[in-house]
């Protein structure tokens, strides 16, 4: 009797416990109704989101940003501009683990492939035709891409490389949501190939399997040290 009683309470612990851990999969759940970012204290170590402003002093702007209608310039090399909005830029998103992403393309312009280590994006059209697609983990490294027009909407699953290319000859617009206060940005070619330091050439040449003229090439191309 008092073994089943005991089992009951182990069983409803672990469900406890795996429910919270779902819950926090990815930006832990909020405390309070909000915790609207202030300036870290400079002696204090790095905390997990920022500190909250006192609820008393927080007004509506907190929650406000605009200017997201003005298109971005898409003179690049890449041809495209991402505008993030994150709890960098409304504080009030600090711990409630959303943010939002406007991205521009010039024709043929080309967001490349990347990863957002905290986050599953939501990319919807505005503007434009885009070429998009996102690749599965090993060992099967499927790719999965699709041709938008105005109105669709895709999904790029959390940690996942994927890239928005615009296949038309009109610029294109398209905004994201994203499922973290802060998403994060692992930009493949520029992480790989311009490392600061530099990885050994070597172990990029052999990694790709590319002669190690290639990859001073690409670190070159890709290195903000101009080495
Ligand atoms: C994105 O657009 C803004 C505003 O037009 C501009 O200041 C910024 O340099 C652009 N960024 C890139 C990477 O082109
Ligand atoms: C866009 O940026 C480029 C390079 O930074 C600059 O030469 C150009 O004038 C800018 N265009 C606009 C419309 O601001």
């Amino acid at each position: 009797m008092m073994k089943g009683v005991t089992n009951f309470l182990v069983t409803v612990a672990l469900l406890y416990l795996g429910c919270s851990l779902i819950a926090s999969a990815y930006d832990p759940a909020p405390l309070q109704d909000f915790c609207v970012a202030t300036e870290n204290s400079p002696s204090a170590v790095f905390t997990n989101g920022k500190f909250c402003k006192d609820p008393k002093l927080v007004t509506a702007n907190d929650f406000f940003l605009s200017g997201l209608n003005i298109p971005r310039n898409t003179s690049d090399a890449l041809g495209s501009n991402v505008t993030l909005v994150n709890a960098d830029k409304i504080p009030g998103l600090n711990t409630l683990g959303v943010s939002l992403a406007r991205i521009d393309f010039a024709p043929y312009g080309l967001n490349p492939p990347h990863i957002h280590p905290h986050a599953t994006e939501l990319f919807v059209v505005l503007k434009g035709t885009l070429y998009v697609g996102f690749v599965t983990s090993n060992p099967d490294n499927r790719l999965f891409t699709k041709v938008l027009n105005a109105g669709d909407v895709f999904v790029f699953p959390i940690g996942l490389i994927h890239f928005q290319f615009n296949a038309g000859s009109t610029n294109a617009l398209a905004f994201s949501s994203l499922g973290s206060q802060n998403p994060g940005r692992i930009t493949i070619a520029n992480t790989i190939f311009g490392s600061n330091p530099l990885i050994n050439p070597d172990v990029l040449a052999k990694a790709f399997q590319l002669d190690k003229n290639v990859v001073n090439y690409l670190q070159k191309q890709f290195s903000s040290e101009n080495i």
